[in-house]
């Protein structure tokens, strides 16, 4: 299994001063180091946290593990994605009051902008991935619209309490599922912790996981080598690859 390191709060904690440290480039190579397999990066539309320019030098620098841009499907995070070129990019949702990304993309109510902009995408060789809810009408819109992987939004399963913790778990489990047999790519993120994380880890259909926000918190206390190392050890062993 991959691990893709989200690399905006580096740059949140940049822009909280407008100043120009900590870099997020340097991060990116860091956790490269540490055993990333991806580096991916969300630019907003608000440029809350990465900037222009931090995605022209993380595609400059970052040339052995893929570059995964996170947007939103708008015709100027597109130009930009095709000038820029990154590896791959998640189409995700966007709101400007969000404190982060909230829901899964509706794929099915945008199907016919979004396979036009997927198939632009694709034209300049950039793999395209949908971040979708776990719901199978998703992954069939998804299939239908051309992406090459779905990712899957594991908010609900790391907020829920209780019993909703294994009902959310199964729910991930099943779109995973669901998903291989369709023949899609399945992938999954958001909210996953150093507590969490291991079960999502062990679903044998999930190839990747993207996690930004527990592995930079965390780095304050253990610097950000040893934050992706303990991640990519965690999700090692529930695969039992260690
Ligand atoms: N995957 C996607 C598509 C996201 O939008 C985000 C948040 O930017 C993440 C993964 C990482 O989420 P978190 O920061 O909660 O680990």
């Amino acid at each position: 299994m991959k691990l893709g390191v989200n690399i905006d709060h580096i740059a949140t904690i940049r822009e909280a001063r407008k100043t120009y440290e900590p870099d997020p480039v340097k991060g990116a190579l860091i956790a490269q180091d540490a055993g990333a397999d991806q580096i991916t990066f969300h630019l907003r539309e608000d440029r809350r946290h990465i900037q222009d320019e931090d995605v022209i030098r993380l595609r400059c620098t970052i040339k052995r593990i893929p570059l995964n841009m996170e947007m939103a499907p708008t015709e100027e995070m597109k130009l930009i994605a095709i000038d820029v070129k990154p590896d791959r990019v998640t189409l995700v949702p966007e709101k400007r009051q969000e404190i982060t990304t909230e829901g899964g993309l509706d794929v099915l109510k945008m199907k016919v902008y979004l396979t036009s902009l997927i198939g632009e995408l694709k034209e300049n060789d950039i793999k395209v991935a949908t971040f979708i809810d776990p719901v199978e009408k998703q992954i069939d819109a998804s299939i239908e619209i051309g992406a090459d992987a779905v990712e899957l939004h594991t908010g609900e399963y790391a907020n829920a309490t209780g019993s909703n913790v294994q009902k959310e778990l199964e729910r991930i489990k099943k779109a995973a599922k669901y998903g291989r047999e369709k023949g899609i790519s399945v992938f999954a993120g958001h909210g996953l912790t150093y507590t969490n994380v291991q079960p999502i880890a062990a679903i044998e259909e999930i190839e990747e996981l993207n996690i930004g926000h527990s592995i930079i918190a965390n780095s304050v206390f253990w610097g950000l080598h040893e934050a992706v190392y303990r991640m990519k050890k965690l999700i090692l062993e529930a695969r039992k690859q260690v």
